[in-house]
């Protein structure tokens, strides 16, 4: 018998190819985010629920869900879920590590370069028909080769950052829960220092931390307050991790240079302020948005859902307390 999957919204062709075919699929036919009650009504008589980071997966919804054996998120963050709702429940939940690293590491690197050379604001004074030709002091911007890249947190993705960094000849600071053993900071050219280190003496600070209840607000104004007046900020990990609103207020006052961003506090409502500033450039949550790495997120929160439904751990559980 193929289990009962519920699927939020669509996924790239060949996960729907797979889940077709090993599944008993229902799914949202709307490139819409679906409502709570929507996803209650869809979870009924359900053995696995495929969601994604933009659906609130709550403890009225896992009830609705009598009969889930998996909840399987298609992301690696999983702040969307409530984890210990579906631990007491003993719902397994899963995500999906490791494959979109590389995508989000290059996002990270886009947005630096992109705010670092002023690519979007040119863009923008090109299509206004304003530009009046080359000049020797117009849109100039910091040095991206040979400057100090700070990482606050070094996990994957920030690894996959650091990486990057070593063609731009750049010194990579770090900032992570744990420290690295000192061979691997060896190996990956980075060097540990205290946060406020960090993020005093870097030219780029890019933020790679899960979203929880330490790293809620990690950068509010007393933290901003110390980068140089310079520093460009990127974030690409989720958007609480910064106080939007006083990051509006550093770029605008100019505690700080610019910054990049691909996450938001409200998504996806972005701060009316951030939209009018030209030192900052915004994109819609695209780190994980390549055709590869979508199709890979897909084809493995399928085999998260398929393992619990067939009664197996999931290769990628986050709540091992679900099999107590
Ligand atoms: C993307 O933001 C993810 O967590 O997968």
């Amino acid at each position: 018998m193929k289990p009962k999957v519920f699927l939020t919204r669509e996924l790239p062709p060949e996960c729907m190819r797979l889940l077709t075919e090993s599944t008993e699929l229902s799914y949202n036919h709307e490139d819409r985010v679906l409502t709570k009650q929507e996803i209650i009504s869809g979870v009924q008589n359900m053995d696995g629920l495929i969601c994604l980071l933009t659906d609130t997966i709550d403890d009225e919804i896992l009830a609705a869900g009598s009969k889930l054996q998996v909840v399987s998120n298609f992301a690696v963050g999983f702040n969307n879920i409530d984890v210990n709702a579906a631990t007491r429940r003993q719902i397994p939940v899963t995500n999906t590590p490791g494959v979109l690293t590389n995508s989000t590491a290059d996002m990270a690197w886009a947005l630096m370069m992109d705010a670092a050379r002023r690519v979007t604001e040119g863009d923008r004074l090109v299509r206004s028909g304003q530009w009046s030709g080359w000049g020797p002091l117009q849109l100039l911007g910091p040095d991206v080769s040979g400057s100090t890249l700070g990482l606050i947190g070094l996990g994957r993705i920030g690894k996959a950052v650091a990486k990057r960094a070593r063609g731009f000849e750049m010194q990579v600071r770090y900032w992570n829960r744990t420290r690295l053993s000192e061979s691997e900071e060896a190996e990956l050219g980075v060097q540990y220092f205290p946060m406020e280190q960090v993020l005093a003496e870097s030219d780029f600070i890019s933020l790679h931390v899960a979203l929880n209840d330490e790293t809620h607000h990690l950068n509010s104004s007393r933290e901003l307050s110390q980068l140089k007046s310079t520093a460009c900020l990127i974030n690409t990990a989720r958007g609480p991790v910064i106080h939007e609103a006083a990051l509006v207020k550093a770029l605008k006052n100019g505690i700080i240079g610019s910054a990049g961003l691909d996450v938001y506090e409200e998504e996806p409502a972005v701060d009316k302020e951030l939209l009018r500033l030209d030192n900052v450039v915004l994109a819609p949550h695209l780190g994980s948005a390549t055709i590869g790495t979508r199709t890979k997120m897909g084809n493995m929160a399928i085999e998260n859902c398929l393992a619990a439904c067939s009664g197996n751990k999931p290769p990628n559980l986050i709540n091992p307390g679900a099999y107590v």
